[in-house]
C-alpha cells in the first residue's frame, strides 16, 4: 500500500491517503481488478513523491492553500518555441529580463522533448518523454530555466503529448521488436478489419496530406492508428501498462518543476469502433485519475487542455477537483474575434461566448489572438445560423478576406481547403501583425494604414488583456513580427502552412521597443502598459466573470466586470469608421456616471447622450 514520509504536513498526509482510495476505485473500474498493473502505479507514484524536490514540495504546500493561485489577475502568458526565439534554453535563459519587462509571468515552452529526426510537427512527434530535445539542451539546463524563472515569479507550462508518441519512440522500437507488451500501447492490427470500421466514423485531421487514420506498417506488418501524421502513432488507453507509463513520464515532467501541462489533442485519447473518436467519456477517466495522481505528488500543478470542438466539449473540460482541467484555450474567441475584424459586426462573438459563459463551471480560459496552429474557421455554425448567415460561404468570404483576396483586404496570410470529411472549415495562418494589415501597409509605405494596423493588433490584445481568463501573448507579436514564407524552402515544413506565422524573433526589431517612434516601441510600449494596468487591478482576476452589454452598436463589443468596490467597463470598435454608443444604454447596467479611462486617464461622463469610440479605439473604463 501507498506509504507516506510522515515528517511532512499532516495536510498532505490526507490528501495523499484520500487520493490513493479513490484512484483505486477508478481504476478497478476501468480496468477490472488488476493487482500488479495498480501495484506498478503505487510505485511510480511513491517514487515520484520521493524525489519531489523540497522547494517544489514548499510551493505545492502554498498552493494547497490557495487552489486557486492561477486565476490571478498577476498572470500574463506568452507562448515561445525556444529555438526560434532565443535558438536554446541558455539563450532564453539570458532573456529573462525581456520576459520581465513586458510583465510576462507564464511562459508556455512550445515542445521541448526530443522528438524524431526530420519532420516532426513542431515538436509534437515525441521520441522520449524524459529527455529534451538536444537542438535546444539538456534536461538540467532545462529543469535550471524552470527554476531561474520561478525565482523571478514566472510559471512554466510545456506540452505533454500524450495522445500519441513519434514512431521512433523507444515504445514502438520494442514493438517492432516484436515484444507484445509494447504492440499493446499502441492500437496495432494484423488484418483491416477493425481499422476499416473505425474509419466510417472517425475524421481525418490533416486531410491535406493524409486520407486515412490507419496506415500498414512494413516493419511490424500491422495496421497501426495514427490520425495526425503518418510518423505519430497513438497510444492506447485501454491498457492499464500505457497508462501507468504516461503517468511515470507526467510525474517526471512534474518534478522538473514545471507549474503547467498542456495536455495536447486531450479529446482524442480514447477510441471506440462506431465512434468520432472524439472526447468519448472515458477520456474524462483517464483525465480525472492523472488529476489525483498529480494532486498526490505536486499538487497545485494543473492541466490546461486544448480541445479545438463545440462549445459543450470545450466546457465539459473545466473540472473541479480530481477532474478535468483548471485551464481551456478560448478557441472560440479567437475565431470570433478574427471574424469580427473583417465583418466588422461583433454579434457573433457575443452569441458564441455568451453560450460559454452560460455553463456555471469553474472556469478559466487562456485567451489568445492566435497560437502556433492555424485559425480554424469551425464557428459555432448554430451562431451563424442564427444569424441568417451561411456558414460555408462565410468560411470562404472570410479566408478570402485575409489572403487579401477582396476588394479592401488588409491582410496578408496563406490557407488550407475546406474539407467535406472533417466538416471544417478553411484554415488561415499569418501572423497577427501580418494578418491585422501591418506587413502589406509597411510594404506599400502607407502611414495610414500602419497606423490603423497597429491600432487594430492593440484591439485585439486589449480583449485577451482584459476578458475573463489569462491572455496568452504569441512570442513575437509584442514587436508585429511579419509572415515568414522561408518554410517553403524546407523539405521538413513545406507541406504546412503553418510555419507561415511560427517565426524567429528578430532581436534587431526587438532592439527598437523602447523607442516610442518606432512600430515595435508604438506595439510593445502599449502592450506593457496594458500588461501593467491589468495586474494593478483586481479587476482583472480570473474568477470574475464577464457580462456582456449590449451597446445598441453592432461594431462596437462591449462587456463590464463587477466587484465588491469598483467595476469595469471594456469597449472595442471593430470597424474602422467612428462608432457612437447611446450613454443611456450604459446607464441602464447601473454603471458609474464618470469613469476613468485606465489607458489615457482621460475622464468619461455617461451624462453626456453618446460616446464616440475612434476607428478600432478601446476603452478600459474603471
Ligand atoms: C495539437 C497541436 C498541433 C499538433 C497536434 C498533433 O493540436 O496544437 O500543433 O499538430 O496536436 O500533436
Amino acid at each position: 500500500m501507498l506509504t507516506y514520509e510522515t515528517s511532512l504536513d499532516p495536510e498532505f498526509k490526507e490528501r495523499f491517503e484520500e487520493g490513493a482510495k479513490l484512484l483505486q476505485e477508478k481504476y478497478t473500474s476501468l480496468y477490472g481488478e488488476t493487482k500488479e498493473n495498480y501495484e506498478n502505479l503505487v510505485g511510480i507514484i511513491e517514487a515520484a513523491f520521493q524525489g519531489r524536490k523540497k522547494d517544489l514540495r514548499l510551493q505545492d504546500n502554498q498552493r494547497s492553500r490557495q487552489p486557486q493561485w492561477y486565476m490571478s489577475e498577476k498572470l500574463v502568458g506568452m507562448s515561445i518555441y525556444v529555438d526560434l526565439f532565443a535558438d536554446n534554453l541558455t539563450g532564453v535563459k539570458d532573456k529573462i529580463e525581456y520576459f520581465k519587462e513586458l510583465g510576462i509571468t507564464y511562459i508556455h515552452f512550445m515542445p521541448v522533448l526530443k522528438t524524431r529526426d526530420g519532420k516532426d510537427d513542431g515538436g509534437f512527434a515525441v521520441s522520449s518523454y524524459k529527455e529534451i530535445n538536444p537542438k535546444l539542451g539538456n534536461m538540467s539546463e532545462f529543469e535550471d530555466l524552470v527554476d531561474a524563472l520561478r525565482k523571478e515569479g514566472i510559471v512554466t507550462c510545456i506540452d505533454f503529448v500524450l495522445n500519441h508518441t513519434a514512431k521512433e519512440h523507444e515504445w514502438v522500437l520494442e514493438a517492432m521488436n516484436g515484444n507484445e507488451k509494447y504492440q499493446q500501447m499502441y492500437y496495432m492490427f494484423d488484418t483491416y478489419d477493425i481499422p476499416r470500421e473505425f474509419e466510417k466514423t472517425l475524421p481525418l485531421i490533416f486531410p491535406e496530406v493524409s486520407q486515412q487514420n490507419f496506415i500498414y506498417s512494413d516493419e511490424l506488418k500491422k495496421w497501426v492508428c495514427s490520425i495526425f501524421y503518418e510518423y505519430q502513432w497513438d497510444l492506447n488507453y485501454k491498457n492499464p501498462v500505457l497508462f501507468n507509463n504516461i503517468a511515470e513520464s507526467m510525474l517526471f515532467l512534474l518534478n522538473q518543476g514545471v507549474d503547467i501541462l498542456r495536455l495536447d489533442a486531450i479529446p482524442h485519447i480514447w477510441k471506440e469502433v462506431g465512434t468520432d473518436c472524439f472526447n468519448l467519456p472515458q477520456v474524462h477517466e483517464i483525465l480525472s485519475m492523472l488529476n489525483i495522481i498529480v494532486d498526490m505528488v505536486a499538487p497545485g500543478s494543473i492541466f490546461k487542455g486544448e480541445a479545438i470542438g463545440s462549445t459543450e466539449s470545450i466546457m465539459g473540460f473545466f473540472g473541479d477537483k480530481y477532474n478535468g482541467c483548471s485551464l481551456m484555450y478560448n478557441f472560440p474567441l479567437s475565431v470570433s474575434l478574427w471574424n469580427a475584424l473583417v465583418t466588422e459586426d461583433t454579434r457573433e462573438m457575443q452569441i458564441t461566448l455568451d453560450r460559454l459563459n452560460e455553463y456555471e463551471k469553474n472556469r478559466c480560459f487562456i485567451n489568445y489572438i492566435r497560437c502556433h496552429d492555424d485559425i480554424a474557421w469551425d464557428m459555432d455554425g448554430e451562431t451563424l445560423r442564427q444569424l441568417g448567415i451561411d456558414s460555408t460561404a462565410h468560411f470562404e468570404y472570410v479566408t478570402d478576406f485575409y489572403l487579401g483576396k477582396i476588394p479592401g483586404s488588409f491582410s496578408k496570410a496563406e490557407s488550407k481547403d475546406f474539407d467535406s470529411k472533417a466538416k471544417e472549415g478553411r484554415k488561415t495562418s499569418g501572423t497577427v501583425a501580418s494578418l491585422c494589415g501591418l506587413e502589406k501597409a509597411v510594404e506599400d509605405a502607407n502611414e495610414l494604414q500602419t497606423d490603423l494596423a497597429i491600432k487594430k493588433i492593440l484591439l485585439l490584445h486589449s480583449i485577451i488583456l482584459s476578458y475573463e481568463g489569462i491572455p496568452m501573448l504569441y512570442g513575437g507579436d509584442e514587436i508585429g513580427m511579419f509572415n515568414d514564407p522561408s518554410y517553403k524552402d524546407s523539405w521538413e515544413k513545406a507541406d504546412d502552412s503553418r510555419w507561415l506565422h511560427r517565426v524567429s524573433l528578430d532581436w534587431a526589431r526587438a532592439e527598437k521597443r523602447g523607442d516610442g517612434e518606432t512600430i515595435e516601441g508604438r506595439i510593445f510600449q502599449s502592450l506593457k502598459k496594458l500588461i501593467t494596468a491589468r495586474k494593478s487591478n483586481p479587476l482583472f482576476n480570473s474568477s470574475l466573470h464577464t457580462k456582456f452589454l449590449e451597446t445598441g452598436n453592432q461594431s462596437v463589443f462591449g462587456y463590464c466586470k463587477k466587484n465588491q468596490t469598483d467595476e469595469l467597463l471594456v469597449l472595442c470598435n471593430f470597424s474602422g469608421e467612428n462608432q457612437k454608443i447611446n450613454s443611456k444604454i450604459m446607464n441602464s447596467e447601473g454603471l458609474r456616471r464618470e469613469l476613468c479611462n485606465m489607458v489615457t486617464g482621460e475622464i468619461i461622463s455617461l451624462n453626456e447622450h453618446s460616446l464616440t469610440l475612434q476607428p478600432y479605439e478601446f476603452m478600459w473604463l474603471t
